[in-house]
């Protein structure tokens, strides 16, 4: 099946560089969420992160345009119902999506493809619950989706081929690698990063070390380029704190269970640099400030 349109709901952090990935290659992109304050700030985000590749270069001027006229935004979930494709990257959490999937399923054509970008909920389970469990399958972007060059494609116990094949072509033409994991817990990538993180959560916790040692350890120890409580916070720590919960509910093995810190910071409203604080604050204009 051959996709030219793409639905993206949810336009946060993940939807907007979803947006911008998909339209620069060529797709036809419909960009909702609930929050017109959020639809605002993905296209002024798109705008400046495709001039910054004009600047260094990799598009031209020209091809900026065209992407940005493939681009519509709008508050209404049903509007992106006609496209070929959907991508939902609302919140992560299963009472979210499996709103959107039961608000969007009657208005889809049959051979609509429907995709989330969660990062860790179970995808045979959120397919059983729409009209099209075969044509259900995850579809994993990281962050910041511009640059990372890894997809996830997960299929869940129904997916068939040809909605694979689908999804990986549209994966080619991004100009990305996919990676296929199996419908489990996190699946592959968040598996293994979220318990060091949660485990960089129990450092801090514990007093073993402070924030900023602990991120220089595991940069210049570990040789990892951002230490693993930037990087919470880039990612958002109440997505860490969900997928940690997905882990410890999925897996039932209390090697996952989340750290207590970590559900503080949530429950204060610090998610990292979506709200300027996290385990950093990044209100000054200086360098971001350790919160511990
Ligand atoms: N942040 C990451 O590093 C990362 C990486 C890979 C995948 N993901 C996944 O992508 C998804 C989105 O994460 P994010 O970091 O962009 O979150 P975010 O909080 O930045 O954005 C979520 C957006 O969803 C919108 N939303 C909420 N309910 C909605 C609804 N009913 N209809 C339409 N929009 C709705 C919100 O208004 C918000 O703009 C999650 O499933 C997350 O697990 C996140």
């Amino acid at each position: 099946m051959e996709i030219g349109s793409i639905g993206i709901v949810g336009a946060g952090q993940m939807g907007n560089g979803i947006a911008h990935v998909c339209a620069l290659a060529g797709y036809d992109v419909v960009l909702t969420d609930v929050s017109e304050d959020a639809l605002a700030a993905a296209l002024n985000l798109v705008t400046k992160n495709l001039d910054r590749q004009v600047s260094r270069e990799k598009i031209d001027a020209a091809e900026r345009d065209a992407a940005l006229a493939r681009i519509r935004t709008t508050p209404t979930l049903i509007d992106c119902a006609k496209c070929d494709l959907i991508i939902e990257a609302a919140t992560e959490r299963e009472t979210v999506k499996q709103a959107i999937f039961e608000d969007l399923v009657p208005h889809l054509a049959p051979q609509t493809i429907l995709t989330s970008n969660t990062s860790s909920i179970s995808i045979t389970r959120l397919g059983s619950r729409t009209d099209r469990p075969q044509k259900f399958m995850g579809f994993h972007f990281m962050n910041p989706v511009p640059v990372m060059q890894l997809v996830e494609l997960i299929r869940g116990i129904a997916t068939d081929q040809e909605t694979f094949d689908a999804c990986k072509s549209v994966v080619d033409r991004l100009g990305k690698q996919a990676a296929t994991a199996e419908d489990f817990p996190a699946f592959i990538v968040n598996r293994i990063l979220m318990p060091m993180i949660n485990e960089a959560v129990y450092v801090l916790y514990e007093g073993v070390g402070t924030i900023k040692s602990i991120d220089t350890s595991m940069r210049l120890g570990a040789n990892h380029p951002m230490g693993p409580l930037a990087l919470a916070d880039f990612i958002g720590l109440d997505t860490c704190l969900a997928i940690m919960n997905v882990l410890h509910d999925g897996l039932a093995d209390t090697k996952y269970r989340p750290c207590p810190l970590l559900v503080k910071y949530v429950e204060a409203g610090w998610l990292g640099r979506k709200t300027q604080r996290g385990f950093y604050d990044y209100r000054g204009d200086g360098d971001p400030v350790p919160t511990r």
